[in-house]
């Protein structure tokens, strides 16, 4: 290795460093010498999260090698344009306006921001919109939106328009509470500053010694025999310490996600932790090099060699339940579950007596999460003898019950806290991405160890959304009124079972959730395939239902010769009306939510109408969402309150915060619990997600949080108050508290018992969850009808979540979800394990592939009972459905119906071509891996 010296002119200081300059970026030097505020998420140049400005030019600095940089360029960083007590407008923008979530990306935007404002201090919002497109400044939590707004506000400031006081959140506005006001979250500061030190940041930071790990992912085959591994070359490159293959790991080597279903085939013990005998998916890791560099690591890794024979592969479900489909794991079937949803009379017989009809195949494609910082996380053994594992988990409590078998560790000798976390969306509920560090840390007791996944080796590794093929049915009556419907949902879960049981369960309860529909006859399957596996994601299980009953709506309405909207409106649920699983809906909120989005559907579409072109035309597409919060009868959250010396409160919780705002969430429903107390918002501490010091608050995903974890702070923060408070109505402090003995630290628990019991599980009979969510959106699409390519305009929804807590978070879960099923319609996925292997590969939408025009209303006269101040959750109604409002406009501007997701412009242009020639492209119905109507009746002749 040749080093050399250089020179940088860095934030106006000149700072010399030593560097290699071959391989060197100047990325990885500026973070080498502790500017850590400039982040590494693709490393390939596709997200703009490095972005700095050199010579006076907005780069991205992951793309520059150190060797083309001239000696002495001008180099400006995150942490040199603004500090924690003197922040540029910018950086106080992107705080008040919630352009800061999961904070990852900020510093690139804010960076590239500048380099703009320099150049044009008075942009439009399209400008700006613009230059993001052109700085390649991707965001995946925001929607844009918030970030367009930050934007035009510091350039206000910049401008001497309005002053910083101007930008900044107002505290008055909190003299009656915090809750329902726009606080910004407590972490936003550090975030803007580029403090926020996130996984790969703390490896910079870690002690003399630490070692680093390097997967081996062969990357050969996605089902594989593994006839040897040999490990001596890379073990014999100097700094290697050890390479760890399965023989070395101490427990079963695999993780424990019990099937909770009586009917599946699978136990939920398949996953293995590093891959023994076989490779199942492609992204399969079968050793792990520790060494004294990420880069002898990454060497080595190369060296390892793996002999394999291959296998069939089945990169999809329909291959995989092929009659003569050889199973994926030992003798089970790879379709490995299946259940029934039965209400009402024999729907099949309703369905072919009414008065009209639909039925088609639809798929839900493999759906990537693509947050903008990968899987990185750091291990060492506490001086309890604690096993801890610093990470981006979501799912703390979960997590730490998945791994200790598998790894051979007792469970309460497994400490996991969450590392401040740029985004996962869902993928890191699954703990498999923890336990390549246990197992390791088993084999090195005395030394602090830290991995760092490349992004292309996070996307093979990591879950994914679980595809979904459903044929499906669907009648009225001649009024419009629904009668029956019947489906057959297949998910295809991928090489493993991981959290099956909770997404067959949301597909299978979401499907015609929104409306009455009298008779149903539904099965849900579940499939292994040798796809990477099928893991949380918001949306959970209902974005693939939806694929399937929110086109059949539309469908239906059209043969009908309906509006869709009204079509819809009719079949909304009214008092005494009972849902799809034969209950009571929980709300009858859905058609005061229609009648508000009616004006605007009706305006849009006169625009859509007058604006079409004979090449471009444009069109209107609605849908309804619910989403359940919290399982009913099978939730529970604890947290805990201490009241300190100062008397200030600490908050232990595991709310785990991915961006969506753990922490601004316990600081609100803290503060209104203890409102009695009368403390500030900075006389309330927040300790949280360190599983040896904060009780098992849940996962933090299902929309969940708020709901469970805001009840559980009710509970605590009441024993607290009552326990301070004295006869004459005043409270004690703590020293008093002391003095009498009193303690000072309560638990509060919440559970969702009341709800009822749990659904029947041959039927789905019963109220699957505690409480619900409720939306209706329209998308406006313009299809370009010579290539095919579809652009949504514009999203308005109007959404109840119950009374809001925070206006910023909740708006930031809106405009996030939506941008996200807005892509999901139009382009991303995970299905081409080559093609799809990046951000940009797998159809991450840049900014101008969403919408500025965003537009969420939201109802606030329905505040819920059973949960904390009326609200409820507030994420998951924003991204379920919404991708099919795209898909069913581009249908009402061309004509034409996407079966197939996402609807691409080769596709689109495909049915385009088709339907001039009188024809229509659909699938062929599926074949699941045995007739409906035979498995039906199997499954009522069997029940368990
Ligand atoms: Fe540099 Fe993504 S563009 S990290
Ligand atoms: Fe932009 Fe999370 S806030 S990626």
């Amino acid at each position: 290795m040749a080093l050399s010296k250089k020179f940088l002119n860095i934030n106006g200081v000149d700072r010399m460093f030593i560097c290699d300059p071959e391989k060197d970026t100047l990325a990885t030097a500026l973070r080498r010498l502790g500017l850590t505020g400039t982040k590494v998420g693709c490393g390939v140049g596709q997200c703009g999260s490095c972005s700095i400005i050199l010579d006076g030019k907005v780069v991205r600095s992951c793309a520059r090698k150190i060797k083309n940089i001239p000696e002495y360029a001008k180099v400006e960083t995150i942490e040199g344009i603004g500090t924690a007590t003197n922040l540029h407008p910018l950086q106080q923008a992107f705080i008040t306006y919630g352009g800061v979530q999961c904070g990852f990306c900020s510093p690139g935007f804010i960076m590239s921001a500048l380099g703009l404002l320099r150049e044009n201090v008075n942009p439009t919002r399209e400008e700006v919109r613009d230059w993001f497109q052109k700085h390649r400044n991707l965001c995946r939590c925001t929607g844009y939106k918030p970030i367009v707004d930050a934007v035009m506000a510091a350039a206000k400031v910049m401008r001497g328009e309005a002053s910083m006081k101007d930008i900044t959140f107002d505290m008055e506005k909190t003299k009656n509470g915090i809750y329902g006001t726009a606080l910004p979250r407590p972490s936003a500061l550090a975030k803007v500053t580029g403090l926020c030190d996130y996984g790969d940041d703390i490896k910079y930071k870690m002690p003399e010694g630490t070692l680093h790990l390097a997967v081996v992912q062969p990357k050969v085959s996605s089902h594989a025999k593994i006839l040897s591994i040999d490990t001596a070359p890379a073990e014999a490159v100097p700094g290697v310490y050890k390479v760890v293959t399965a023989k070395d790991v101490q427990g079963t080597n695999r993780m424990l996600a019990p099937i909770f279903n009586p009917r599946s085939l699978l136990k939920g013990n398949e996953f293995p932790i590093i891959a023994d005998q076989k490779i199942c998916r492609y992204g399969d890791v079968v050793a792990v090099v520790i060494a004294d560099s990420e880069e002898i690591a990454r060497e080595a890794a190369k060296k390892v060699i793996v002999e394999i024979e291959s296998l069939p592969e089945y990169m999809n479900l329909l291959d995989a339940v092929v009659p003569d489909a050889i199973p994926i794991h030992g003798q089970t079937p790879n379709m490995f579950m299946v259940g029934a949803h039965i209400k009402g009379e024999d729907a099949s017989e309703v369905i072919d007596n009414s008065f009209c009809s639909v039925e088609g195949s639809f798929y839900s494609p493999r759906e990537a999460h693509l947050s903008i910082e990968g899987n990185t996380m750091q291990g060492y053994w506490d001086e309890q003898g604690n096993m801890t594992i610093h990470c981006k988990t979501m799912a703390i409590g979960w997590a730490r019950h998945e791994l200790p078998a598998g790894v051979g560790i007792p469970i309460e000798k497994l400490r996991l806290i969450e590392n401040p976390t740029g985004g996962s969306f869902g993928w890191a509920c699954s703990g498999l991405n923890y336990a390549l560090m246990a197992v390791c840390l088993m084999v090195v007791k005395d030394r602090p160890l830290t991995l760092t996944m490349s992004y292309e080796e996070h996307q093979h590794f990591s879950g994914k959304r679980a595809p979904g093929y459903t044929n499906g049915r669907l009648a009225c009556d001649e009024a419009g009124k629904l009668t029956a419907m019947e489906y057959d949902i297949a998910l295809d879960r991928g090489a493993f079972a991981d959290e099956v049981t909770a997404e067959q369960y949301k597909a299978m309860s979401s499907m015609g959730m929104q409306y009455v529909i009298p008779n149903i006859a539904g099965i849900g399957r579940c499939a292994v395939t040798n796809h990477t596996f099928g893991t949380a994601y918001r949306g959970f299980g209902a974005v693939q239902a939806y694929t399937a009953s929110e086109a059949m709506m539309d469908m239906l309405a059209e043969k009908m010769r309906m509006d869709p909207f009204e079509f819809r409106y009719i079949n909304l649920p009214r008092e005494g009306q009972t849902n799809n699983t034969g209950h009571p809906f929980r709300d009858y909120v859905m058609p005061n939510i229609m009648d508000k989005l009616r004006p605007y559907y009706q305006k849009a579409l006169a625009e859509a109408k007058a604006a079409s072109t004979p090449e471009v035309k444009r069109g209107v597409g609605v849908v309804t969402s619910m989403f359940g919060v919290a399982m009913a009868n099978m939730d529970m959250a604890e947290i805990h309150l201490e009241l300190n010396p100062d008397d200030t409160v600490t908050h232990f919780n595991t709310w785990e915060d991915q961006g969506q705002g753990g922490d601004i969430g316990t600081l609100t429903v803290t503060h209104e619990a203890l409102k009695p107390l009368g403390l500030s918002v900075d006389q309330i501490r927040l300790h949280m997600n360190d599983s040896h010091l904060c009780p098992d608050s849940g996962v933090a995903a299902a929309s969940r949080s708020h709901f469970m974890t805001g009840n559980a702070v009710i509970d605590a923060a009441e024993k607290l108050i009552r326990a301070m408070r004295k006869d004459d109505g005043t409270f004690r402090t703590y020293d008093e508290m002391v003095a009498e003995g009193i303690p000072t630290k309560y638990a509060g628990k919440s559970s969702t018992s009341f709800a009822g019991p749990s659904v029947n599980p041959n039927t789905l009979d019963g109220n699957p969850f505690a409480s619900l969510m409720y939306g209706a959106f329209i998308a406006e699409v313009a299809v370009e009808v010579s290539t095919g390519k579809a652009t949504c305009l514009g999203m308005t929804g109007v959404a109840d979540v119950g009374r809001i807590g925070n206006i910023l978070s909740v708006e930031g879960q809106a405009y996030g979800g939506l941008s996200h099923g807005i892509s999901f319609a139009l382009q991303t996925q995970y299905e081409d394990v080559k093609k799809h292997a990046t951000m940009a590969g797998a159809g991450i939408p840049y900014i101008k592939d969403i919408p500025d025009n965003i537009n969420i209303m939201f109802m606030d006269d329905n505040p819920r009972a059973c949960g904390p101040f009326g609200s409820t959750g507030a994420s998951e109604v924003f991204q379920c459905s919404q991708h099919m409002a795209v898909i069913n406009a581009i249908n009402n501007a061309v004509g034409v119906r996407i079966y197939e997701l996402p609807a691409s412009p080769e596709k689109v242009k495909a049915a385009l071509e088709a339907k001039a020639k009188g024809q229509e492209l659909k699938p062929k119905k599926y074949f699941l891996g045995s007739d409906f109507y035979d498995q039906l009746d199997y499954l009522k002749a069997n029940p368990f």
